[in-house]
């Protein structure tokens, strides 16, 4: 792990040590995968333009969200799998976030719950709402966020059904159980993932609590072909949860108003690191957009395909309010646990302040849509930061 020099290298040596099928289920995207290439290759397209003779001998990276002051604009996304990377899962990624003093944002369908992963951190957690498909027990849920200490909550729209993940449905991962006989020969090639997944699934660090879903359920009991989220929805969680509310997975910039006049805080660009609705632009591509229709009522915050402090700055002069990444710190998770995710999230540290100081930026407010060019980035200069 010490030989790693960026989230690439933290990639290369995951992809050793997991299981194909279990690195396909983290890595992959949905049908083609054009949206989870797009994500990537987007950020090449922006260029930048650097600030000469600007005092940058002392750097803050600290920025403000949602009236907190946060050390970094780096945060990590909710996601649902990282017990198959490593048995600590939830817990490690919340340790090491608190580490580094980034937010950690835990998904609904986490392995371990939210009482549990809140008691072993000291950091600032937000929480990822996929709402339960009995609506009425939606309140319930949301108080025991709250009374977890979790400080901002994001629903997520943009997961009507499963993506069209044929990664998985290949190797059929998520149906077959640990001891089908490929999945044997899959633990006998890689034994100390093996040993640690049994001993995540037998052992101690098993996670507790009632109301924990698998990965396996998630298919049949949130992404079903009933489950939507709808603005009554949306009105409903807002009359319940008195916190900074977001939506994530919005992908246009015609919602924002309606989604300001419902009392929405903010939004996350996604789409879904390009696991759902395969063919949609890069995020980095229609942020521009949401955040000019945002003008500034809603916080926009931006995922997808940032493997480089760099790709942060960009989002950051395109107006992100804060940057989330997802499978970066899952391969620091597959490679170190712990360790593994506090270091991805310092060299991206390490990363954003060197791009910033490169470019003649002393300060996040300082980072602006005149410091990038590029031929999709709309002319538009806009105050930006909501
Ligand atoms: C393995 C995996 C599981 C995910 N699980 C969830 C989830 O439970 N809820 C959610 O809203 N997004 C989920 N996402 C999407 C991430 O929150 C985020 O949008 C995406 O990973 C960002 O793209 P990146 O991986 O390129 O950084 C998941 C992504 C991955 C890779």
């Amino acid at each position: 792990m010490q030989d790693a020099v960026n989230v690439d290298d933290f990639r290369r040596i995951a992809r050793r040590r997991l299981p194909r099928p279990v690195f396909d289920t983290l890595e992959g995207g949905a049908g083609d995968e054009y949206s989870l290439r797009g994500n990537r290759s987007a950020f090449d397209h922006i260029e930048f333009r650097p600030r000469p003779l600007a005092d940058v001998s002392k750097r803050d990276l600290s920025t403000s969200v949602f009236g907190e002051k946060h050390a970094l604009p780096i945060m990590l996304a909710p996601t649902g799998a990282g017990r198959l990377a490593h048995s600590s899962a939830e817990l490690a990624v919340a340790r090491a976030a608190a580490r580094a003093d980034a937010v950690y944002m835990q998904s609904t369908v986490a392995a371990f719950p939210p009482e549990q992963v809140a008691e072993a951190s000291t950091g600032k957690l937000w929480f990822q709402l996929y709402l339960p498909r009995a609506r009425d027990e939606t309140a319930d849920l949301l108080r025991r966020i709250e009374s977890a200490g979790y400080r901002a909550l994001s629903v997520t729209i943009d997961a009507p059904v499963f993506g069209n993940r044929e990664r998985d449905a290949r190797s059929r991962l998520l149906s077959r159980a640990p001891w089908h006989p490929q999945m044997l020969a899959h633990g006998i090639a890689r034994p100390a993932w093996a040993l640690d997944f049994v001993r995540g699934n037998f052992g101690p660090r098993r996670p507790g609590g009632k109301q924990r879903l698998t990965l396996g359920q998630t298919r049949s009991t949130i992404m079903n072909s009933s489950y939507s989220v709808t603005w009554e929805d949306l009105d409903h969680v807002r009359s319940v949860w008195k916190g900074p509310l977001m939506v994530k997975g919005l992908m246009r910039g015609d919602e924002c108003a309606r989604l300001a006049d419902a009392g929405v805080d903010g939004v996350v660009v996604s789409n879904h690191g390009g696991r759902q609705l395969d063919g949609v632009p890069a995020t980095v591509d229609v942020l521009p957009e949401v955040v000019d229709a945002a003008a500034g009522r809603l916080a926009v915050f931006l995922d997808g395909g940032v493997r480089r402090g760099n790709d942060v700055v960009k989002a950051l002069c395109l107006g992100a309010s804060g940057v989330f990444v997802g499978r970066p710190y899952l391969y620091g998770l597959a490679v170190g646990g712990e360790d593994g995710v506090y270091r991805v999230i310092e060299l991206l540290r390490a990363e954003l302040d060197r791009a910033m100081a490169l470019l003649g930026a002393a300060t996040v407010a300082d980072l602006d849509r005149t410091l990038v060019s590029g031929a999709r980035i709309p002319p538009t200069l806009s105050p930006s930061k909501g």
